[in-house]
């Protein structure tokens, strides 16, 4: 399994790593069984949000940690807060600190790895979150911080009060959602493809020192389906495919294989099926070289100007 140093900060985290938004499909039993194959696959970085199913995934999670044959002291576990579903984004010191109360109390864990502010809050007060991320710290509470879905701009309003290094931005990203990818290739051209739309943040992730973690690697769309094996998608499951037969090793790993080629990622991948994150793990030992990363954009519909 390929490792990387966690936005410099010394966390020595699985280059991919299992998400856990969709855990509750499964029982303890299985869910235990996912978390120690991903284990013996080299994968020691876990993500989790305290909304997922509305608690109920961090709670199940916490039950397979304790149930696991590793140590919750051997692996990562990181969470989001900031949510408050169908009502609002929420930065404030208390709902930060309430909020991760409550996940620390439904994981059954004395702390996290990282915290992660889950989506940017309109009404964000940099000076609120210093005070949260400074209590957190000092409680032991939370080792190291981050966002996600976060442009730039954001980044660097917080960044005027939170005196920690923020280590990771969680972005959607996939070989079907380039955006990001899309508009530094396309500088100052005139087609949809150089709009930008998240302010540089690829560019922007690498100067700060900040990995970006890629939320829903295989899908399509908001959530719309898998591209892999979907027949919408021809031309890009025949170049995951070769490439896969070439690597002795399966299309899901190329496709991890992909976004690990952009320096500083990390793929955070959401499959509850057992057999299928110890494919996706293969990755960790897959280095593309730059024509069959640029093939592989090519095949998933993208051009040069
Ligand atoms: N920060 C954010 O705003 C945000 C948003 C969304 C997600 N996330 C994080 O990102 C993680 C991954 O998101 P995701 O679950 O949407 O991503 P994903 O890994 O791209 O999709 C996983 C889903 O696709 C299904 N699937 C079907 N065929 C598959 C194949 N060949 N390969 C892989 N999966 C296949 C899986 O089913 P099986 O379970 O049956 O394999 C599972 O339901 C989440 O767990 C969460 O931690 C973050």
């Amino acid at each position: 399994m390929k490792m990387i140093d966690l936005g410099q900060s010394g966390l020595n985290a699985s280059a991919i790593a299992l998400g856990v938004m969709r855990i509750t499909k499964l029982d303890l039993a299985g869910a235990t069984e996912l978390l120690e194959t991903a284990h013996a696959a080299g994968i020691n970085f876990f993500d989790n949000a305290d909304i997922y199913a509305g608690g109920e995934a961090e709670t199940l999670f916490g039950q397979a940690l304790r149930n696991a044959s590793f140590k919750r002291e051997d692996v990562l576990v990181q969470s989001k807060v900031g949510i408050v579903p169908g009502k609002r984004y929420d930065f404030s010191t208390q709902h930060i600190l309430d909020s991760v109360d409550a996940s620390l109390s439904r994981l059954g864990v004395d702390y996290l790895d990282v915290l992660l502010l889950h989506r940017p809050d309109a009404l964000m007060e940099p000076e609120a979150v210093a005070e949260a991320f400074d209590t957190l710290q000092n409680a032991g509470k939370v080792r190291q911080f981050g966002v996600s879905n976060c442009n730039p701009g954001q980044v660097e309003l917080l960044n005027t009060a939170v005196s920690q290094h923020l280590i990771a931005n969680q972005l959607q990203l996939s070989l079907m959602h380039t955006g990001m990818i899309d508009a530094g290739i396309h500088v100052n051209m005139t087609d949809d493809r150089a709009t930008n739309r998240d302010g540089g943040i690829l560019e922007y992730s690498r100067l700060a020192g900040m990995t970006i973690q890629a939320w829903s690697p295989y899908q399509y769309g908001f959530f719309d389906g898998v591209f892999i094996d979907d027949p919408k998608f021809p031309e890009l499951n025949a170049k995951l495919q070769e490439l896969a037969d070439q690597y002795q090793t399966n299309k899901n790993a190329i496709a991890s294989a992909w976004l690990l080629r952009l320096p500083g990622t990390q793929v955070i991948a959401g499959t509850t099926n057992a057999k299928r994150i110890q494919q996706i793990a293969e990755a960790g030992d897959v280095r593309l070289d730059a024509q069959e990363w640029y093939d592989l954009y090519f095949a998933a519909g993208n051009d040069l100007p």
